[in-house]
């Protein structure tokens, strides 16, 4: 059995609204997609019907080749929701062995806490006590504990730090290494891109590219490069490429408007010019955005 996520041609209404829209897609073991897009876009509604949360008002949702809401099912999937709700009254250790005794095959409390960072502070802790931060490690420990084959995370990184943060892909990273499957929505491209092979970009409900990172941004095409210049430099040799749509001057910077940011990278060398303090804007996330569902809307 290959597919561990099938979706096809799954729609979900809400009364008038169709939130999610005729989509289909499916996942091999051991793959990392990112469910990307604006507020809205039906990310999850579509993570709730791969849960079985939510029944789908056409179309059809198989994990492991079953229906979501299948106990064997349940017992091989781990999820992180965006809300996260925790028990009051319990320790976060009771909570854990708690869980860990619904499943087959838990994880160890040892291998729990160092995959998650659980301090043993965080450990004697009680539910309601926990910071923001806190809360997500245990959400994130308690995806874990059955130790799960295919783990679903909506908006999994909202509310930590920086460090937690790199620390969650760290280990979300380690857990594909070993044949997980992942299936995780954000708003970040950014985040996407860094920790996803595949990017499942939603707008308006509808699933309006399936692709690499690099297919993905490579559609994006306001990307520029900026630098400043040491002198009144002509830009006329690099405006000969046609790589360069663009030659504008803002604020003493030389901007540069591309859909190939490295190959003008290569250029600003391969030519000579002096450029000095250079960026990359990738163009900002609401273009993005902006660009994948406008061209959404005139496919329609
Ligand atoms: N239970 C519901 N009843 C009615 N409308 C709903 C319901 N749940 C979601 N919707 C609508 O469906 C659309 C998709 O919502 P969804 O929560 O899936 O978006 P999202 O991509 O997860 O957004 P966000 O980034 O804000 O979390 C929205 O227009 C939302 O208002
Ligand atoms: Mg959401």
């Amino acid at each position: 059995m290959n597919e561990i996520v099938l979706v096809s041609n799954t729609t979900k209404h809400f009364q008038q609204k169709t939130a999610v829209n005729n989509i289909s897609f499916s996942m091999k073991k051991g793959e990392i997609a990112a469910i990307l897009g604006p507020n809205g876009a039906g990310k999850t509604t579509v993570i709730s019907m791969i849960l079985g949360l939510l029944k789908p008002s056409k179309g059809e949702i198989k994990l492991f080749n079953r229906v979501p809401d299948d106990q064997q099912v349940r017992e091989k999937i781990g999820v992180m929701l965006q809300e996260v709700s925790v028990m009051p009254g319990l320790k976060v250790s009771e909570i854990l062995e708690l869980f860990r005794s619904y499943y087959p095959n838990p994880l160890s409390m040892k291998e729990l806490v160092s995959l998650t960072a659980l301090t043993k502070e965080d450990l004697k802790t009680r539910a309601e006590k926990l910071s923001g931060g806190q809360k997500r490690r245990l959400s994130f420990a308690l995806a874990l504990a059955g130790n799960p084959e295919l783990l679903i995370f909506d908006e999994p990184t909202v509310g930590m730090d920086t460090s937690s943060r790199h620390r969650f892909w760290q280990t979300i990273h380690g857990l594909a290494d070993q044949g997980k499957t992942i299936i995780f929505s954000t708003h970040y491209l950014q985040e996407a891109d860094d920790a996803a092979q595949r990017i499942l970009f939603f707008a308006d409900g509808r699933l309006v590219a399936d692709d690499s990172p690099m297919q993905i941004r490579s559609r994006i095409q306001k990307q520029s490069v900026s630098f400043t210049l040491h002198s009144d430099e002509s830009l006329e040799r690099l405006s000969r490429h046609p790589e360069v749509e663009r030659v504008i001057h803002k604020h003493k910077r030389t901007i540069i408007q591309t859909s190939n940011t490295d190959k003008v990278l290569a250029l600003i060398f391969q030519e000579n010019i002096h450029a000095r303090d250079i960026r990359i804007e990738q163009g900002t996330l609401d273009e993005a955005f902006r660009q994948l569902a406008d061209g959404n809307r005139e496919a329609m």
